[in-house]
């Protein structure tokens, strides 16, 4: 794992936005994983930049999210769906029928998370997945015990996780338990993932991603496995890392030799 610690939540959403830039530059017809929650906003608010400025474009790329809650249709306002258009799809010039997300409403959830498996297969697989992290480990909605073998398929959301959520829903509105997810073996697939996370709240979880025993427990753990698996941290996020000055150390070596390289 790479894992890059930096100053501010402002500094984590520009050097993901970074590798998203550089990979869409050279691969237009780039298929990215997308992710939902608060920490991705910021990327996309700086990949919406780089599209409008002209930098990068999106009219061949492919999208995947991750999950989507179940029993919530696209136009709900708290779908994943939803959240996606406002927050970046409406915004850049990609063709939305190249987007996709779970799809919540789905009359039969179980089959269509094979599809949705057999569609990421076709496309080629995914380039590049950007994940947040829950306080609990999770990514996606690969809650604590999930498979680190797992695909894509229906998951209950632990009450940590609702509770976490909560925020968005008003008191009255029914909030979903259960979701469709990607699988961690499905992010796995990715060529490159990129997990991005920031403030004390999520210092444990990053602890127990970098530097704890991989485990079902943490379902991130799982990327201690992975190929090319980028941490994107700000210092409050790095805080109960042990080896933290060791990782900024390797950051400096390996600017220090692609600088050399002319990258
Ligand atoms: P957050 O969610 O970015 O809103 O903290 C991350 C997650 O639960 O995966």
């Amino acid at each position: 794992m790479q894992v890059v610690i930096l100053e501010s939540p402002e500094a984590v959403a520009e050097y993901g936005a970074h590798i998203f830039i550089r990979h869409l530059q050279k691969k237009p017809q780039a298929v990215l994983g997308l992710a939902t929650g608060s920490t991705p906003v910021a990327l996309y608010q700086k990949l919406i930049q780089a599209n409008q400025q002209g930098d990068i474009s999106f009219q061949d790329v492919t999208t995947y999210n991750l999950d989507e809650y179940l029993g919530l249709a696209g136009d709900h306002p708290q779908s994943y769906r939803y959240f996606m258009n406002q927050q970046l799809f409406d915004h850049i010039d990609i063709n939305k029928a190249n987007t996709f997300v779970p799809p919540g409403s789905a009359s039969n959830p179980i089959l269509a998370c094979d599809e949705y498996e057999q569609m990421i297969e076709q496309s080629g697989g995914i380039d590049i997945q950007l994940l947040g992290i829950g306080r609990n480990g999770h990514i996606g909605f690969n809650e604590p015990s999930s498979g680190l073998l797992s695909r894509t398929r229906v998951k209950t959301l632990t009450q940590a996780t609702i509770d976490d959520n909560a925020r968005f829903f008003s008191a009255d509105e029914y909030q979903p338990h259960l979701s469709i997810t990607m699988g961690i073996g499905t992010i796995q697939d990715s060529q490159q993932v990129v997990l991005l996370a920031t403030g004390s709240g999520k210092a444990d979880a990053i602890y127990r991603t970098v530097e704890g025993p991989m485990s079902a427990s943490c379902p991130a753990s799982a990327l201690q496995m992975h190929q090319n698996a980028v941490i994107v941290i700000d210092e409050e996020a790095a805080a109960q890392l042990e080896h933290k000055e060791f990782y900024k150390h390797i950051e400096r070596e390996n600017q220090t030799l692609l600088a050399q390289l002319g990258y």
